[in-house]
């Protein structure tokens, strides 16, 4: 346990002066848990490949007191968060489809009977969060891992960061999003001015230093993305695509292939040392890159629809359109890129770790198709900005880029970047530094228990 949150910061005094108001007694213990920053490896761990995050000082903090019963009253500093209640049992009912209080009951429903202990006492949590909402930079996750950690100190329970990073990915599909493990592993793992590059399959970890001389910057592109809203389902079809992409793979590799593959990262287990890549022409022969239906995909792996939509769980509520050799194509590409940019950032080169940011936006847009026309704006903003390198980042379908900026050319970039991007859509005088960032490679989730 760490004793890192400063209880003189503004920001940590007034939330708990807040909550001495609003439940008339003091918290007991005081949580921040961090957003993130993915540098590279998009869409590519729920796959079982690599990702390239970096945890940012923009966290989420809960301040909480336990209850002698399971009820849980759950208050948010925003007032546009409504207050919530509810009790800890083995079986939670959600609330309605994209509450936020529906990220607090995942991590208790996730933990509620764990081999460390029962959760058996509720209490209050005061919530506030300035990871910006839906904008790819992970404020769902973080409030996940911070209510995970704020539930298991009120009830004295210590589960190991490494395994809490294994079980919460598991806890936050109780929102109806199919994602990967990388928010809540960064969240909770992080190293101090460090990237991680982190595997999965089991969860591994790395730290990679970022080039000196250069800074993170993180813009917004006033597109918000939630991940419980709209973009739930354009997420979900691309898991659902990656897995029709698995048995593609099986079909088109059969006769090299030792064993069933149980994700695409199976390959780079079952051929080490071969570039992922190089599979590609084999699938290319027996699949076309439009879309198919899933009577098309079955007839090429020798299976029936139904078999097909039950073999790879997919939801009722996806269609009958798949696009699989382009997903395909950026899976493996992308996780051939996280492999040369963790080597390009060991010997320090910027440039080529830009250059392979870009081709990583490349394949975002033209084959996992999660960019946006204001995403592309903003990316040729970034460009023509002297970035050495911008991709989206995170899920897509709007939210931020991440550009790497030489650091003595920072204040201009962030000058051109108000005066291209911000000031055209936002008006002249709009607070511009509310939207984009530079950003310091932050430590993972700390928890604090506060003297009596
Ligand atoms: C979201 C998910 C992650 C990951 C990214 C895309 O943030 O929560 O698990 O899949 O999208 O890389």
């Amino acid at each position: 346990m760490s004793t890192t949150i400063d209880l003189d910061d503004g920001r940590v005094a007034r939330l708990l002066a807040n909550f001495r108001s609003q439940f008339s007694r003091s918290a007991t213990h005081i949580i921040r848990a961090p957003g993130r920053v993915n540098l590279l490896g998009e869409h590519t761990d729920y796959n079982g490949l690599p990702v390239l995050p970096m945890a940012i000082d923009h966290a989420v903090l809960i301040a909480a007191a336990a209850n002698p019963d399971t009820a849980v009253r759950l208050r948010n500093v925003d007032e546009t968060y409504p207050a919530r209640d509810y009790h800890l049992a083995s079986d939670i009912a959600p609330f309605g489809a994209g509450d936020w209080g529906n990220y607090h009951k995942a991590a208790a429903q996730g933990l509620y009977t764990t081999r460390h202990g029962t959760l058996r006492q509720g209490g209050d949590f005061l919530v506030d969060g300035n990871i910006p909402a839906g904008a790819g930079l992970s404020s769902s996750s973080a409030l996940v891992v911070a209510s995970a950690l704020a539930m298991l100190a009120l009830n004295d329970i210590e589960i190991p960061f490494a395994e809490l990073a294994e079980l919460l990915p598991d806890a936050e599909r109780y929102v109806g999003t199919l994602s990967g493990g990388m928010d809540q592993c960064i969240s909770l793992l992080a190293v101090a001015d460090h990237a991680l590059r982190i595997d999965f399959f089991p969860l591994r970890m790395r730290p990679v230093p970022l080039p000196s001389g250069y800074r993170v910057v993180v813009c917004h592109s006033l597109v918000t993305a939630e991940k419980s809203g709209t973009a739930r389902l354009a997420y979900n079809l691309r898991v659902v695509e990656c897995r029709l992409a698995v048995r593609a793979c099986e079909v088109a590799l059969a006769p090299a292939l030792p064993r069933a593959l149980r994700t695409l990262g199976d390959l780079a287990n079952l051929f080490p040392g071969r570039s992922l890549p190089e599979l590609l022409p084999a699938v290319d022969a027996r699949l076309p890159p439009r879309p198919l239906t899933l009577a098309e995909i079955a007839r090429v792996v020798g299976t029936s629809p139904a078999q097909l939509r039950d073999g790879c769980h997919i939801p009722g509520e996806i269609g009958d359109h798949f696009t699989v050799l382009p997903r395909l194509r950026h899976v493996l590409t992308e996780a051939e890129r996280v492999n040369r940019a963790e080597h390009a950032l060991a010997s320090g080169d910027a440039i080529a770790f830009g250059a392979l940011m870009d081709a990583s936006h490349a394949s975002c847009r033209d084959d996992y198709e999660i960019s946006c026309p204001e995403i592309e704006q903003l990316i040729a903003t970034a460009k023509e900005s002297g970035a050495v390198g911008a991709r989206v980042t995170g899920a897509g379908f709007g939210g931020c880029i991440v550009a790497l900026v030489d650091a003595s050319a920072v204040n201009s970039f962030l000058e051109l970047i108000d005066r291209r991007f911000y000031r055209p859509r936002l008006g002249n005088g709009a607070r511009t530094t509310a939207h984009r960032f530079v950003f310091q490679p932050c430590a993972g989730a700390t928890v604090r228990r506060l003297d009596a």
